[in-house]
Parts: structure tokens; C-alpha cells; sequence
């Protein structure tokens, strides 16, 4: 059975949108391993707009489950990810601009930085995934750059629009997954899924790792809602 590792990248983000000590990511990591997330993924932006650096010390020193830290190439990201040693380090192209990733990494174009950041992170037991779109060419330069893993990218599937595009982003998934099988690499899956669209893809062998985050924070607002509520009543009655 495939593996859920949760985004919590949007935990950081309610904290940042008062720059306040809550919510706490590391805590809500704390609350996902318990209930059996076998992975936390943050994306530690060059901006920090959400994560920061104090999130992924702490979480290298709480999560007991995989740590995969998201990052760009840029040479005081790889620093960073050399002296926190994460699990795992999922490389994304990133667009300051952007409202979340956007598109797959350019392993092609890349490929040489691409293998000496592999190199790197090898050297410190790091294990090596790119974010990419399930195109033969990027991974093929994924394999050859020496990574781990790929993450293919479930956008497009999720913003599929009828039967006839769902089922032809699904074989898009289905190929890229046999091609980064045959090149040796261990084949991730992520963005966009959500309770609903969720179903087809978690069906595909293969796929042994999701990143999901946007869909779980959003149901984590609204199933907690109900006892936040129902708490502060509570003391507004007591007075305490
Ligand atoms: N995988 C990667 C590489 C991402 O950048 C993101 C978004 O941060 C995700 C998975 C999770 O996407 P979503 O928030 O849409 O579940």
C-alpha cells in the first residue's frame, strides 16, 4: 500500500498570517504521525512565506516518521538541507511569485546541478526525489542524475475536466510510472489530490508515496471547527 506523507505547509501559513506563535506546524506534525501519516513534507521557500528555518530544525528533531523536506536548487537551500539532514529532500522549481508550485522541475535542462546536488546529499544519506511532470525525458535525466525517486505530477490529472481527460492523464500517470520503474527509480505522486480525486490514483501500483496537504489541512479546518467553537463557548461561559 502506498504511503501518505503530509504537506503542512498551510498550517505555517495561518501561523504567518499574523506572525503569531499559532497554530504550530511542528505540533500539527505531531497530531498527523499520530494519526498514522507515515511522512511529513514541508517546502521551505526561499522567501519564507510559510515554512521557516526554525519549522524544519524543529521537525528534524520531532518527526519520528520520514521527514521530506521540499526545496529549489538554489545553493543555500541544498546548505540548509546538508546541515538539517532530512529523510528526504523532494526538489521543485520555484517562481516567487507563484501560489504554489507550479509545473515540474527542469531535470533536463538541470541535469549537471541536478547531479551534483544528488552527489551531496548522498554523501549525508539523503535520499533524492524530483518533482516532475510524467514525461519520459525528465525522467529519464532524473535517472541519470543518480536520484532516488521521482514525484510525478498529479496536476493535470486533478484539474482534468471529463472522463476522457481524467482517463488520459491517469495513463500519462500509468507510463510514467513504468518508465521510472524500468530507469530504477521509486515513483512518489503529488499535488492537487483530494478526497474526491484521490480514488483512481491511490489504485495505481507503483505509486508508493503521495504528498497531499492542501485537501487535508482544508478538511482539518472544518472537522475541528465544530469543538474550537463549542471550547471557547465554553470559557466565555465560565469566565475562566
Ligand atoms: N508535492 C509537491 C512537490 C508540492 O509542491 C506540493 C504543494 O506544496 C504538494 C505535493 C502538495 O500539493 P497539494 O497541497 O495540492 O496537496
Amino acid at each position: 500500500m502506498a504511503l501518505l506523507n503530509v504537506n503542512i505547509d498551510h498550517v505555517a501559513t495561518i501561523r504567518q498570517a499574523r506572525k503569531t506563535d499559532e497554530p504550530d506546524p511542528v505540533w500539527a506534525a505531531v497530531q498527523c504521525e499520530l494519526a498514522g501519516a507515515n511522512g511529513i513534507t514541508v517546502h521551505l521557500r526561499q522567501d519564507r512565506r510559510h515554512i521557516n528555518d526554525r519549522d524544519v530544525q524543529l521537525l528534524k528533531e520531532t518527526v519520528a516518521c520520514k521527514f521530506n523536506l521540499e526545496m529549489c536548487m538554489a545553493e543555500p537551500m541544498v546548505k540548509i538541507a546538508e546541515k538539517i539532514r532530512p529523510d528526504q529532500i523532494t526538489l521543485v522549481p520555484e517562481n516567487r511569485a507563484e501560489l504554489t508550485t507550479e509545473g515540474g522541475l527542469d531535470c533536463v535542462k538541470f541535469q549537471k546541478r541536478l547531479e551534483q546536488i544528488t552527489k551531496r546529499m548522498h554523501k549525508k544519506g539523503i535520499l533524492v526525489s524530483t518533482f516532475i511532470l510524467p514525461d519520459e525525458k525528465q525522467i529519464a535525466a532524473t535517472a541519470e542524475a543518480g536520484c532516488d525517486a521521482v514525484e510525478l505530477h498529479t496536476g493535470q490529472y486533478a484539474n482534468a475536466k471529463n472522463d476522457k481527460q481524467i482517463e488520459k492523464r491517469l495513463n500519462e500517470l500509468r507510463d510514467g510510472r513504468d518508465i521510472a520503474m524500468a530507469a530504477g527509480l521509486i515513483v512518489h505522486a503529488g499535488h492537487g489530490l483530494t478526497y474526491r480525486n484521490i480514488g483512481p490514483v491511490a489504485k495505481i501500483e507503483g505509486l508508493c508515496e503521495f504528498n497531499i496537504g492542501h485537501s487535508i489541512i482544508s478538511r482539518a479546518i472544518l472537522d475541528g471547527m465544530r469543538k474550537a467553537v463549542e471550547d471557547m463557548r465554553k470559557l466565555i461561559e465560565t469566565g475562566i
